[in-house]
């Protein structure tokens, strides 16, 4: 089995509070998507903005192997905008649920069916891709929400796509509700915010359940608690589920930190995968675990990911692990020398303080008397 992986970092991902980027830097992060191994890049919406207009032109400009779609809401005018983009495929969304139908929308569900069958099909006639999506699809009435995909398949969307826009379901719902809407004849997507933290493991349950594509960003950005970590769910599906993507897991990190240094939203310590943290040592026992057989406590190697090990100096530290750090700065010391070393080095771990190399080495240095 082979999923299929919609980047929506340049789209759902820019929508982060406080995010904003250049057409320059949304075709840096396209070109570095598409090496990747994107399947498709979701590059924006092009009837935000004249600049949005001008990155999906230069990204569709660069031919890249993904297919480079446009965001549109089923407005004769957003698909427009989308054509004169050039772009391969359009995202296609009517919101599904009465909340957002009477609430938001103030239209009639019959009128909110009739557009999106009108823009699918207008899409259609004019050569584009369509994905078409059904926002809030999780609060939405199954019987309308089954209803509208079906005729959207008839109308010719080529894909389908139910959005956890607020992020309620939990994973054994997620099995459910998209197992339920694997039964329709078109590829169904899965689009999960982590508004509980669970749009990782929701969006593994739906393409258990029968999905074939998900939608993510880089690092999980995104509106509030942002959407699925496409990082995470790539190498849970390769590492736990035996599953393949097109993704290249080994550029997942340096993707990671061009994302985060172009958006300016930085990423926690312990985040899984891409996280400073999320290979480091600093415990005496797993650090002498680790250097004995590193699947003691590590689930993945580093190298999966495109990164290396780290050994963190501080209180918890370990012989093994100082010895290890030692030799990996060409000191010879003593047993009296290294007790030392040691020694200073869980006295200022007790002072709160992290004991960096640079640290290390000027202890070793006035240990050993070197100036
Ligand atoms: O979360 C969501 O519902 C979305 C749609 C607008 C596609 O991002
Ligand atoms: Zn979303």
């Amino acid at each position: 089995m082979q999923v299929k992986i919609l980047d929506t970092t340049l789209r759902d991902g820019e929508q982060t509070p406080g995010v904003s980027l250049t057409p320059e830097e949304k075709l840096r992060i396209a070109l570095r998507l598409d090496d990747l191994g994107v399947d498709i890049i979701e590059a924006g919406s092009a009837i935000t903005s004249e600049g949005e207009r001008e990155a999906l032109k230069k990204i569709v400009k660069e031919g890249l192997n993904a297919e480079i779609c446009s965001f549109a809401r089923a407005l004769q005018v957003d698909i427009d905008e989308a054509l004169k983009c050039d772009v391969d495929s359009i995202h296609l969304v009517v919101p599904t649920s009465e909340l957002h139908i009477k609430d938001k929308l103030q239209k009639p569900p019959g009128e909110v069916k009739e557009k999106a069958i009108d823009s699918i099909e207008y899409a259609k006639d004019h050569g584009l891709i369509v994905e078409f999506s059904a926002e809030d699809a999780t609060r939405s009435n199954m019987q309308f929400l089954k209803e509208i995909l079906e005729e959207s398949i008839s109308a010719g969307a080529d894909r389908i796509c139910a959005c956890d826009t607020v992020g309620i379901l939990t994973p054994e719902r997620a099995y459910e509700f998209y197992g339920e809407l694997s039964k329709l004849k078109a590829p169904l997507s899965v689009h999960c915010h982590n508004d509980f933290g669970l749009a990782v493991a929701n969006s593994l349950m739906g393409l258990r359940a029968g999905a074939s594509e998900v939608h993510a960003t880089i690092n999980g950005i995104g509106e509030r608690a942002g959407n699925a970590a496409l990082e995470e769910i790539v190498v849970a599906l390769y590492s736990l589920y035996d599953v393949k993507t097109n993704i290249n897991t080994k550029m997942l990190y340096e993707t990671s930190k061009m994302v985060a240094r172009l958006t300016g939203v930085y990423i926690q310590p312990n985040k899984a995968i891409v996280g400073e943290n999320a290979f480091a040592h600093e415990s005496g026992i797993h650090v002498d675990g680790i250097l004995k057989k590193a699947e003691t406590y590590e689930p993945i190697t580093p190298e999966l990911v495109g990164r290396k090990r780290r050994f963190v100096m501080g209180k918890h530290i370990g012989s093994s692990a100082l010895k290890e750090k030692l030799e990996e700065f060409d000191f010879k010391v003593d047993e009296k020398q290294f007790k030392q070393i040691f020694e200073r080095v869980k006295n200022l771990g007790d002072m709160g303080k992290c004991v960096t190399d640079v640290d290390l080495q000027a202890i070793a240095e006035d240990v050993l008397g070197i100036v």
